[in-house]
This record gives C-alpha cells, sequence and structure tokens, in this order.
C-alpha cells in the first residue's frame, strides 16, 4: 500500500525526516509492506543551507499543496500559533497528524486530541518526548498492562548537559551555559530549556497518556536550573549526591504531583551516570517493575527516527482498516494537582560559626514536624556583603521525607532567625530511604 506523507516545516528535524524517508523507504518498504511518498515539503525559506538536499520538486512554500498531496501531514514547525491552526486544519481535512511540538500539545493539545477523537484520525507525537528513545510506543503497548505509578527523568539535554560540565569541568552556569550555547546544545534564547519549562512539557505529555486524564499544564511545578550555584554542586557531590534537573511524575493515591526541579540523586542511582545531552526516563509500572529508558533527546536523526515511527504505526492502522485508537483520553479523568510535595531536602545556610547556631534551626525544623537526617558544617568561608567582619561558612542538612508546605513554613521562619546570613538553599533529594 502507498501512503503520501507530506511535511511542514524544514528546519533541524523536517530536514532529518526527509532524509530519512528518501534513503530508507526501501528499508521500511522491505519490513513493513508499505510503501511511504514523501509528496511535498514546506518551508518559508528555501535559500538556507541545510544538512540534507530536498529536490527541488518536493519544496514549495505553501503549506496548503502539502495538505492537498499527503495522507498523513507532519508538523514540524514547532511554535503554537501557526502550528495550532495547521493541525486543525489538517484535521478538518481528513488528515492524520504527526508532530514533535511538545510545547503546543502540552499546553493546548486536548482540542487537537478531542478533534481527530472525533474524526477516527491518528496524532503521533512520539518525537515529542525524548528524542530518539521510543518512551510514548512504549507506554502503549510494552506497558499496557501495568497501572503506572511513577515516571521520572532526565528529559532535557541541554541543561543536562550544563550540569554535567559544572560537576566535572568545576564551571559556573553561566560558564557552562555559555559552552553548551557554543556546541550548538543551547538555543540564542535559551529559557524555555533551563527554566524547566521543556521537561515539564515533556513529563506532562508521558502523564496525560500514563495516568490517563486530564490536568490544568499551569498546575505542574517547573523550576528551572538558572539559580544552581557550583558550590551547592561540589558540596552535594562530597555528600554522594548529583544534581540533575528530574522531571518527576507520581501517583500518591488518587492524587498526582508533577513537578520539575534540580534534584539531588545518590550517585550509584542509574539516573545520576546519564551525562552530557543523553536522556533517560525510569517507568515503574505495579507488573514490570522498574524499566529504564536511555538515548539521545534531541537531534535531526533521533527525531526523525521517531517522526518516522509514527508515520509508519498511521500507514499501518490505515492499511487496517481500524478506527485510530492511539490518541490520549482527556475525558476519562480529571486530575487536580498537589503541590504538596513529599521528598527529601538538602538545605544550605550560609551562617556565622559559633556554637548554637545549629540547634536554632533544628528547633525550627523540629517545630514544623522535619527531622534531620544529618549534617555537614565546612570551614570554607563564605563572603556575604554587609557581614565581612564575621566568619560565615556554609552548613548543609539532610532532611528525613517532609511535607513541602511545612518545608515553607520552616524556611520562612529560619530566613528572619539573625544567624541565618543569606537565602537558604534548597535543594530536593530523590532517593528510597525515608
Ligand atoms: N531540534 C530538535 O532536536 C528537536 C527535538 C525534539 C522535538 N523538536 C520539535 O520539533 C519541532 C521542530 O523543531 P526544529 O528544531 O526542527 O525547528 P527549526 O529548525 O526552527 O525548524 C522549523 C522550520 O519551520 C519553518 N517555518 C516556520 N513557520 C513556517 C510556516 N508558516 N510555513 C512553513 N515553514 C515554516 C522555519 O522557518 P524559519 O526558520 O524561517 O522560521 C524552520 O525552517 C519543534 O516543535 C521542536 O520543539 C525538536
Amino acid at each position: 500500500m502507498k501512503v503520501r506523507v507530506g511535511i511542514v516545516g524544514c528546519g533541524v528535524v523536517g530536514t532529518g525526516v526527509v532524509e530519512l524517508l528518501l534513503k530508507n523507504s526501501q528499508t521500511i518498504r522491505k519490513k513493513t509492506g508499505i510503501e511511504l511518498i514523501l509528496s511535498k515539503v514546506a518551508d518559508r525559506d528555501w535559500q538556507r543551507p541545510r544538512s540534507f538536499h530536498v529536490p527541488e520538486g518536493l519544496r514549495t512554500h505553501d503549506y496548503r499543496e502539502v495538505l492537498e498531496h499527503s495522507d498523513i501531514v507532519v508538523e514540524l514547525v514547532g511554535g503554537k500559533e501557526f502550528a495550532k491552526r495547521l493541525m486543525h486544519e489538517a484535521l478538518d481535512r481528513g488528515k492524520h497528524l504527526v508532530t514533535a511540538n511538545k510545547h503546543l500539545l502540552a499546553e493546548e493539545g486536548q482540542d487537537i486530541f478531542l478533534k481527530a477523537q472525533e474524526k477516527g484520525l491518528c496524532v503521533g507525537f512520539e518525537a515529542s518526548v525524548g528524542g530518539g528513545i521510543p518512551i510514548i510506543k512504549a507506554l502503549w503497548e510494552s506497558l499496557v498492562g501495568n497501572r503506572i505509578n511513577a515516571i521520572y527523568g532526565i528529559l532535557n539535554g541541554t541543561t543536562n548537559y550544563i550540569l554535567t560540565r559544572m560537576l566535572e569541568g568545576g564551571i559556573t552556569f553561566e560558564g557552562a551555559l555559555k559552552e553548551a550555547q557554543e556546541r550548538g546544545y543551547a538555543e540564542a534564547d535559551p529559557t524555555l530549556d533551563v527554566d524547566g519549562w521543556d521537561s515539564a512539557h515533556k513529563i506532562a505529555i508521558l502523564s496525560y497518556i500514563a495516568f490517563g486524564g486530564f490536568f490544568p499544564f499551569s498546575q505542574v511545578y517547573a523550576e528551572g536550573i538558572r539559580h544552581v550555584n557550583l558550590l551547592d554542586v561540589e558540596l552535594g557531590r562530597e555528600l554522594g549526591y548529583t544534581l540533575k534537573l528530574l522531571a518527576i511524575a507520581k501517583r500518591r493515591e488518587e492524587e498526582l504531583e508533577i513537578r520539575v526541579h534540580p534534584t539531588f540523586l545518590p550517585e550509584e542511582d542509574p539516573l545520576a551516570k546519564v551525562s552530557d545531552v543523553f536522556n533517560a526516563i525510569t517507568v515503574e509500572g505495579d507488573f514490570v517493575g522498574k524499566t529504564m529508558f536511555y538515548g539521545r533527546g534531541a537531534g535531526a536523526h533521533p527525531t526523525a527516527s521517531a517522526v518516522v515511527s509514527d508515520i509508519v504505526d498511521i500507514a499501518k492502522y490505515m492499511v487496517s482498516g481500524l478506527p485510530c485508537r492511539r490518541s490520549i483520553n482527556w475525558e476519562e479523568k480529571s486530575y487536580k494537582l498537589s503541590q504538596n510535595f513529599y521528598s527529601r531536602y538538602y538545605l544550605r545556610f550560609d551562617v556565622p560559626d559559633r556554637p548554637g547556631v545549629l540547634a536554632n534551626i533544628a528547633r525550627v525544623l523540629a517545630d514544623h514536624h522535619i527531622s534531620i537526617a544529618s549534617v555537614l558544617q565546612k570551614e570554607k568561608v563564605c563572603k556575604i556583603a554587609g557581614r565581612e567582619k564575621e566568619h560565615i561558612v556554609p552548613l548543609v542538612i539532610l532532611t528525613h521525607k517532609a511535607y513541602e508546605e511545612n518545608m515553607r513554613h520552616a524556611l520562612q521562619e529560619i530566613k528572619s532567625l539573625p544567624v541565618v546570613a543569606s537565602e537558604p538553599v534548597l535543594i530536593r533529594v530523590e532517593e528510597e530511604a525515608e
């Protein structure tokens, strides 16, 4: 069977998809019996050099030509407004969709999925999370028999590169970001990556599938790595922890916790060993237990591989004549996300090196039902403006598991103690221990 595929947006990923379809269509036909025909490719600018030559006959400036000549429309433009309009128009014209647009799907995907469902059309979005890692297909197919209790992982290569360089190279956040930009791993405007939004989009999409239901994206907690201080990365290492930007989705009874933040992991945790631009995702299911997925989370070729896997899946549905079942079921359940997280904490206070300081802080923590697991005090002197005459040192406290609300109240109180010389640092710690 022949299936016509058209692409709108021929940038990094679009060019990768053109290359894969033109180079490997015979391989795909041999494996599946499906002949994928690249019909049209739309982009605004055909003068720009690309990593692969797109034949003249395929090029157009007009996305409507893609809609006209395709059974499956691949949206690789990115951004929200035009992409959303394009997807609605494609569905209205009875076209199946493939997209890598996590930003749009996470924040405003509901209408698109509902329309696709109504019309019996497919929306493939494997490439929206984890680049080449087949995590969405795994959740839908391989792990379908499980009640998923947790998904967590490193979903953003840019921030993982920056944290790896801070840890291994001993350089500051600003230095590591500059290096990432020079190597093409970070955009000129790195906000979505560095402030945690890209990871938040991805963990929201995984959660929609894994927990079967809807929640407003605005309730997802996102904290990035912009404020991460090299001192904490190094003190964490002394305590046996590695700092990662972790995206976490957990089910607690009927409540969901979905959050992205810098997180200390025990250095022996497999996720702690995932370095540079690599991504890794752990899924915990009630029957399968823990499974981990690892690979390149971005780049033209890995992402194109994921896009083409969706194209082939949709083509198989078309051959089978069955209605497409692969869509997020938003109506199943509506979740309210909990903001009162339950976790361990690393706290750093800059305090004068004198007796009684620790006791003061410990008393406030105890008042808020937070118990201390261990304490580390360094002799290294911190320079704090206005307190140059004092011998100020970093005091690190690791707590047992506690509720976030209690922690917020405790920190508010501790901040007002005269001994605390600067804003306390809080980093959550994920480990099995209580
Ligand atoms: N890059 C990755 O590794 C990666 C990984 C996973 C997912 N994604 C997702 O994949 C999507 C595409 O990313 P990308 O990195 O390939 O972006 P990109 O390199 O910026 O490519 C987008 C292309 O679409 C073109 N375009 C914009 N508006 C258009 C319009 N109205 N009509 C036709 N063409 C238009 C752009 O042209 P101009 O440059 O002239 O605007 C550009 O050539 C995004 O949703 C992204 O989040 C990317």
